[in-house]
């Protein structure tokens, strides 16, 4: 270790930095540079010098995220701006009503209003001092709430340093605690088997959490954060709400990516109906959406009523649960052979949406529930995922059959075994059971992997059941004349599908491997892989020792990997799919260290660079950089919110390359 001091602090400051930045590349951006081993070593490292230098613990180390235990409860903290509420809107009149009126207000023909979903969490005050995380107040009666800064402290995607330029010297925001519903369902699960009593939704977790003496449990509960307002002493550095929170963006807080600018009633409508039609596929509950207008000089001409602000507005869900019979259930067969429950229900009506069907998630919920077929079951929509059954009446049960796991698959037929890990089972058929080949093909065309449009589930169900394909190598066997003949297939249709298919036959390395559909080989394992072999027939002929060599990659996922490519059926599609025309482009070839004669176009925003840097960098290493995505572009250098660019750069097949694999390149 150094022992010069100022030197020391540097290389303290600067692990801070790194560690601080991974987080933020993990917990906010949800995509990862490095392996959680790395990680962890980076973080020992730092946890040896704070242990050896105790007055060199910086606020901002995220050693100090979790604080020791509270002596005597909260603090009461009145809040230096109170935090108010929200007027309603429940249906299209009440919204209409508000819109006709701030534009009467205002004497505007349209209004411009910033859309954002309505997070259904704790309403949570965050303060920054000099770009450091200072303090966290709950709402409490709106005046007056509970200081609650440690345990907010312990949100790893809440960065306890902010990035960037023009930070103020005070920064008061508002922002909203949620936990995921993966997170939730994690917990409660956690909670049965120790027979405890369970959350009944995430706000209960969330707000149940935030309120707990001792900070250690909110740092295992893994709570995440959304900002969504800056509050009036801060207005003065922005002219509108979307260029605060870009603002907020840029310093590395976590801003919803579903908040939209609509710029007239009927785009403010649509993005509602997109809202509802978007909720089922969310991790996170919503309850409804917020209207605020987006130019500060309207909002302080119109100011607030005694409770709420006269320039916003929720539109909330209807939402609701009813009561109906569970008439059966059926086992669905999933892409990686999983079977999974699926309540059938009578139809009932709930909130306006008719429910038939609802999630039952495994074994495991069905008897802890304790469901059974004849049951009356209360069903919810409000605001869960997709309608999921919340408990059982027991006074109506009677005549009820209990739930058994079949024997065998109810797709093909092949005894079911349980998965490796125990907790659910599967058809191991992975090659002809239909349901899996299905999803496997549709899991291979997808956006990230080959990106060929126009193959729907419904397509590729009628290939796979007319049996023209068998497996994803087969797509390339295909031609307009075996499409057209198909019902619902035009000559429109059936080309652009052909032309699409043909197009993905230039593919990068990483792509490819996760267009595989290698179990638990994502994305990011398909990159660290196509980092690691120079070419396919490397990694199809690799021995096991060359994947335990690669520390990301760990043994389960190294043991998928070699067994994937040991087995003869694999090799020969991927023979297949070479024969057929696939040229796969390896980056180690393409983009080298040295940027001589490569094209980039830069598109998005970045956490360590300024765009101009970006430029200085690429230049200054010989490559040149261009404002539009051709076929020439030898990559796009993406940051976060990277728009149109993007897409283009995966429809013409140019590589990607992300702020943490760019640094690796400089
Ligand atoms: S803005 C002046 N935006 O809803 C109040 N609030 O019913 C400005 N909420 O206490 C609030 N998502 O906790 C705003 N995108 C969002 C929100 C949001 C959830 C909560 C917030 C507030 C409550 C008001």
């Amino acid at each position: 270790m150094p022992t010069n001091i100022s030197l020391l602090k540097i290389k303290i400051r600067s692990l801070i930095d790194i560690i601080n930045n991974h987080n933020y590349l993990y917990h906010t951006l949800d995509n990862p540079d490095i392996s959680d081993t790395e990680y962890d070593a980076l973080y020992l490292k730092l946890k040896e010098y704070e242990k050896k230098y105790p007055n060199l613990i910086f606020n901002d180390s995220p050693t100090q995220r979790v604080g020791s235990k509270l002596l005597g409860g909260f603090n009461k903290v009145k809040h230096q701006i109170p935090m108010l509420s929200l007027s309603n809107a429940s249906n299209d009149k009440d919204f209409d009503e508000f819109y006709i009126k701030i534009k009467k207000d205002l004497k505007l023909k349209n209004i411009t209003l910033f859309a954002e979903p309505k997070f259904d969490g704790l309403a949570i005050s965050v303060i920054y001092k000099n770009g450091v995380y200072d303090s966290a107040v709950t709402r409490g009666d709106g005046e007056i709430g509970e200081d609650v800064t440690a345990n907010v402290k312990t949100i790893k995607s809440l960065p306890l340093k902010l990035t960037g330029t023009d930070i103020p010297k005070t920064l008061i925001l508002r922002a909203e605690i949620y936990m995921t519903i993966a997170d939730f369902n994690k917990l409660n699960d956690k909670l049965s088997r120790n027979n405890e009593k369970i959350f009944a939704n995430p706000r209960n977790v969330a707000a149940g959490t935030i309120r707990q003496l001792d900070p250690s449990v909110s740092s295992e509960r893994n709570l995440r954060i959304f900002f969504h307002g800056v509050i009036e002493t801060f207005t003065m550095l922005d002219k509108n709400h979307m260029d605060s929170l870009d603002r907020l963006k840029s310093y590395g807080l976590p801003i919803c990516e579903l908040n939209k600018l609509v710029k007239n009633l009927g785009s403010a409508k649509d993005y509602y109906n997109h809202i509802i039609s978007t909720r089922d596929s969310l991790d996170y509950e919503i309850d409804g959406v917020v209207y605020k207008i987006n130019n500060y000089d309207y909002r302080n001409q119109l100011g607030f009523t005694a409770k709420a602000p006269r320039w916003a507005i929720a539109y909330k869900f209807i939402s609701a649960e009813a009561i109906t019979t569970l008439t059966n259930v059926t086992f669905q067969v999933g892409r990686t052979g999983v079977v999974t429950p699926v309540a059938e229900l009578a139809p009932v009506n709930i909130g306006g949406v008719l429910v038939s069907r609802a999630s039952l998630h495994n074994m495991d919920e069905i008897s802890r529930k304790d469901i059974r077929v004849n049951d009356k079951v209360y069903v919810k929509r409000a605001g869960d995922v997709i309608p999921e059954i919340d408990r059982v009446s027991l006074e109506h049960r009677k005549k009820s059959v209990k739930i058994a796991i079949p024997s065998k698959c109810p797709a093909c037929g092949t005894k079911i075994i349980k998965t490796i890990d125990q907790s659910s089972y599967k058809c191991p058929n992975e090659y002809s059971c239909s349901p899996q080949v299905i999803q496997s093909i549709q899991h291979f065309a997808s956006r990230k992997a080959m990106n060929i449009s126009g193959l729907g589930e419904s397509l590729i169900e009628t290939l796979v059941n007319k049996k023209i394909i068998k497996n994803y190598s087969d797509l390339y066997t295909l031609s307009i004349s075996s499409l057209i003949t198909l019902n619902r297939m035009g000559a429109k249709s059936s080309e652009n599908v052909i032309e699409s298919i043909n197009k993905s036959k230039d593919i990068s390395f990483d792509r490819f491997l996760y267009a595989l559909g290698i179990r638990e080989v994502g994305i990011t394992t398909a990159r660290i892989l196509a980092n690691n072999f120079s070419d396919i027939d490397m990694l199809m002929n690799h021995n096991k020792i060359q994947l335990e060599e690669i520390k990301d990659i760990g043994p389960v996922v190294g043991d998928n990997i070699y067994n994937f490519f040991k087995l003869p059926r694999n090799k020969k599609n991927i023979a297949n799919l070479i024969g057929h025309g696939i040229n796969i482009f390896y980056a180690k070839k393409n983009i080298t260290r040295d940027f001589h004669n490569f094209k980039f176009v830069i598109s998005g925003v970045f956490k360590s660079f300024k765009r101009k840097e970006i430029e200085d960098k690429i230049i200054q290493k010989g490559g040149s950089v261009s404002n539009t995505v051709s076929k020439n572009t030898h990559a796009l250098i993406m940051g976060v919110n990277p728009g149109s660019k993007y897409q283009k750069c995966l429809d013409l097949n140019i590589k990607i390359i992300e702020e943490g694999e760019f640094i690796k390149l400089l």
